[in-house]
């Protein structure tokens, strides 16, 4: 019988539950998405998201049996996110990982959400390997991380204060847009005027890997207050051109400044903001122009999801890497 991996991702307000082989083909990925129960609040409302997770967990588990057209005893080991993430939200995965692990008699592991999205770069790219240079760009995370084998990271530079993908969010909230604002920032900025507004550009050409988005969010919150309703509205594409291009414009240039710096040949780029349409042709350039290795998840990969979980996992297994802690043993003879 061939087995499977059971992924699942609750760190935030997706639930989400993948099966993969152990080759890394997703057989299933569904998911849910919690958008509008935190739409009208213009953010994550940590306890909603428990909640729904509560709700939708099985279900969405379920969904992934069926399109997957597999049994749960065909599954050989579970992976779930231990963190980082809302602690709710967190302990709703793993209870659920380590109640279904328990009763089927199989190990679950706890993976490192970052991870995670590095790993959905390697179901595209099947025969990516370390040593790399990785860029975490998600609602939580802007990260530049040097990747040695055995999973050995070193940071490059971090954000000082908000993330990328928080920036294309409140940005976009100042702008009128729902939340997550980043994919409809992107929506209409394909046809604004990138140079509409000079937006500002922290660190630009400093010598370090660090990014800084909060003045962005000051500089968009004081281009609201001086420019009227209808002016914001009549030119949303150009200032939404703008946003784009001064968090992109940073993310390229501190990406190329690490290439330089650790002398790496591949670049492996994760989370929900590598979706972004105007960073993958700039990246892609550059690494094109340069005889770089560029390699990006799919778009379904980009955003969280239960494949890249699962991923992980299986890559970490493959090099006898799998985090022992994590694996639940039952206690006692369970009922079936
Ligand atoms: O990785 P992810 O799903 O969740 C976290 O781990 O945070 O990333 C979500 C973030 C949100 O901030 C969202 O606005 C952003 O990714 N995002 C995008 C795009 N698609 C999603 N940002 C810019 N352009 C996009 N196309
Ligand atoms: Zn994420």
């Amino acid at each position: 019988m061939k087995k499977y991996w059971l992924g699942i991702e609750s760190s935030c307000d997706e639930t989400a539950c993948a099966i993969v082989s152990p080759d890394l083909m997703v057989l299933a990925n569904p998911l849910y998405s919690q958008i509008k129960e935190h739409n009208k609040f213009g953010g994550v409302v940590p306890e909603i998201a428990a909640r729904a997770h509560l709700e939708k967990i099985n279900p969405i588990a379920q969904k992934a049996f069926e399109q997957a057209q597999i049994n749960p005893e065909q599954i050989q080991a579970i992976a779930y996110t231990c963190g980082p993430g809302l602690m709710g939200p967190l302990l709703v995965g793993a209870s659920f990982a380590k109640g279904l692990a328990v009763d089927l008699g199989i190990p679950a592991y706890g993976i490192n959400h970052l991870e995670g999205h590095l790993a959905a770069a390697h179901l595209s790219h099947p025969d990516l390997d370390a040593p790399y240079l990785s860029l975490t760009v998600s609602g939580g995370h802007t990260e530049l991380v040097m990747v040695e084998p055995q999973f050995k990271y070193s940071l490059i530079g971090r954000t000082r204060d908000d993330a990328a993908g928080e920036a294309f969010d409140k940005c976009g909230k100042l702008l009128g847009l729902d939340y997550p604002a980043g994919s409809q920032v992107s929506k209409l900025a394909a046809t604004g005027n990138r140079k509409f507004v000079r937006f500002p550009r922290a660190f630009h050409k400093q010598d370090h890997g660090e990014f800084s988005f909060s003045g962005l969010k000051t500089s968009v919150l004081r281009y609201t207050q001086t420019h009227s309703p209808e002016f914001i509205q009549e030119n949303l594409n150009h200032i939404c051109a703008s946003l784009e291009e001064a968090i992109v414009s940073v993310l390229v240039e501190k990406s190329i400044w690490a290439l330089k710096k650790t002398k790496a040949h591949t670049l492996v780029v994760g989370g929900g903001v590598s979706a972004n349409g105007h960073l993958r042709t700039q990246l892609q350039k550059y690494c094109d122009k340069n005889q770089l290795r560029l390699a990006m998840p799919a778009l379904e990969f980009c955003t969280d999801n239960g494949a890249m979980i699962a991923a992980a996992a299986i890559l970490r297994q493959r090099q006898n890497l799998l985090p022992t802690l994590s694996k639940v043993s039952a206690w006692m003879p369970l009922a079936k």
